[in-house]
């Protein structure tokens, strides 16, 4: 380590107040804070905050409403309207994935905070009879959709999956899965990455110090995908095993149909080199961002940067104008992510989000501010649509495939483990109920479907789940359940059908 070369380093990017307690460090603090800040790029960090900052100006709010649009018609296919093609759609899909040419990739740096977890997200366990936890559920759903387009075409295929993870994440998400024998997947399939971190900074764009020798850090925001396709070479990886289409998605939607063949053969039929599902939004203060156009490109507009009066406009058929809702499970084309890595990535600003800081004050006071102290910064996965040559949006059945962990229990109200493991098991019920099967209190006396609104969680679902392993989406449960009935709870899984032998009737 070169403590002259670092001062002058420092120096010349206006940051060296991160020395400042150097001389009360240990030996093994400096050479920890000198690797970590010689792992930095200043100038790059400095300039990043610079141009944060000038576009992050106020009255933005205003103006990006009066410059969005909705989807255009043409531009969006939906499962609940265009029933005709959905089967076209599906087999299109299942090709591509029995030929091993659709990859998946899962966005898993973030942090979990709302979740108040310290271990990742992916790990939770929402406390479904199995116990799975949402990681297994993603396998086990990747493991049967290889099964199921492999039979359908006769061929061994494979579905690499890509996880992206953060330095926060990385260590305990790998131990996960290795404890966990990768839930049944090769382990040759299964690619983590890590993302990049950035440091914290004040408003006047110093860099933040959370203790005396350790830099406030944060993962760039899930948009520093791409960023990481490039430096981790990813692309080449997927490149060198044939894939052309990705599907990605955010850990925490406890019902994602991983590499779903619907969405896939949709945009691969309309020729799209990028896509997003999207559920349609049905109250104006939903908080999913929207997809929508401004100033002509496609974007995704988070609800709180939209005014009242525009979240609230309808049309004549009543439904919100602006209804696309960001469920945050997005397509490319192996070709467009290139031109995103290779051309587009570094014209991408970060946006600024103000959080309060933990910092070490100039007396060395570890302080907990209760206001916003600073910023960090981010880029998010959707900026790169607007270079989208044909961009498509996909609608699907919130019920059948949107109910994301955002919250503890704790905080009551919505997306917490309560409605994420009664979205599944409503979810469940109802394959069960599509394919013959009843519900029933004892023999003959049937149940209710009574739990098709989750949100407000006072109805209670009827305890059912059922392993990706023996389906992915409803299918092939009719030899098992057509025509009988069960007292719930019910659990199929590749050993059968269980319950307390009372249960069954
Ligand atoms: C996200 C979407 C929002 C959508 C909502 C639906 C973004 C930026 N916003 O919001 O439009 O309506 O989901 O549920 O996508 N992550 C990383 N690295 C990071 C930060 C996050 O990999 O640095 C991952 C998380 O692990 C998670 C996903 O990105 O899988 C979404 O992150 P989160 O912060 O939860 O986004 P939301 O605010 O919920």
């Amino acid at each position: 380590m070169d403590a002259g070369r670092l001062t002058q380093r420092l120096a010349e990017s206006g940051q060296s107040h991160l020395l400042r307690f150097w001389p009360e460090l240990s030996a093994k603090e400096q050479a920890e804070l000198a690797r970590d800040l010689e792992g930095m790029e200043l100038a790059e960090i400095n300039s990043f905050f610079s141009r944060a900052m000038e576009t992050s100006g106020r009255g933005q709010r205003q103006s990006v409403d009066a410059r969005m649009e909705p989807v255009p018609a043409e531009a969006m296919g939906s499962t609940a309207r265009d029933h005709k093609s959905l089967a076209t759609w599906e087999e299109e899909g299942l090709r591509h994935i029995s030929q091993s040419s659709v990859a998946v990739l899962l966005l898993a740096g973030g942090q979990g905070t709302r979740l108040g977890v310290s271990y990742p997200k992916g790990m939770y366990n929402v406390g479904l009879p199995s116990h799975k936890s949402l990681f297994q559920l993603q396998a086990e759903r990747i493991l049967k959709m290889e099964h199921l387009a492999g039979q359908k075409h006769g061929t061994m295929c494979c579905i690499p999956w890509y996880i992206m993870t953060s330095g926060r994440t990385m260590d305990a998400t790998k131990e996960f899965f290795s404890q966990h024998k990768f839930f049944g997947l090769s382990e040759e399939n299964v690619v983590f990455f890590q993302q990049g971190m950035l440091p914290a900074m004040d408003y006047s764009g110093k860099i933040i110090l959370e203790a005396k020798g350790k830099i406030s850090m944060s993962p760039d925001g899930n948009g520093g995908l791409y960023r990481a396709l490039g430096t981790q070479k990813i692309l080449e990886d997927m490149e060198k095993r044939g894939i052309k289409f990705i599907h990605v998605y955010c850990v925490d939607n406890i019902l994602v149909k991983v590499a779903d063949p619907a969405f896939i053969g949709f945009c691969v039929l309309k020729e799209g080199d990028c896509g997003a599902k999207v559920v349609e939004r049905t109250h104006p203060a939903e908080p999913v961002g929207v997809v929508c156009k401004v100033d002509g490109h496609y974007q995704v507009v988070e609800y709180s940067e939209i005014t009242q009066a525009t979240a609230e406009r309808r049309g004549t058929d009543g439904r919100l104008v602006f209804s696309a809702g960001n469920i945050a499970n997005h397509f490319f084309t192996l070709a467009f992510l290139k031109d995103i890595v290779n051309i587009h990535e570094p014209q991408l600003q970060h946006h600024i989000a103000q959080k309060k800081i933990p910092f070490v004050d100039e007396q060395g006071q570890l302080i907990g501010p209760d206001k916003p102290n600073g910023i960090k910064m981010e880029k998010f996965v959707f900026d790169i649509f607007q270079f989208a040559k044909t961009f498509l949006v996909f609608e699907v059945v919130r019920e059948d495939e949107f109910s994301p962990l955002k919250n503890a229990d704790s905080q009551g109200g919505k997306d917490n483990p309560f409605t994420t493991r009664h979205a599944l098991m409503s979810l469940h019920q109802r394959w069960v109920l599509n394919a013959g099967g009843k519900f029933v209190v004892k023999s003959g006396i049937q149940l209710l479907d009574a739990t098709r609104s989750l949100n407000g969680a006072t109805n209670q679902p009827i305890e059912c789940e059922i392993s990706p392993l023996v389906s992915y989406g409803g299918e092939g449960l009719d030899a098992m359940v057509q025509g009988q009935e069960f007292c719930p709870p019910l659990v199929i899984d590749e050993k059968g059908v269980h319950g307390p032998p009372k249960n069954r009737v």
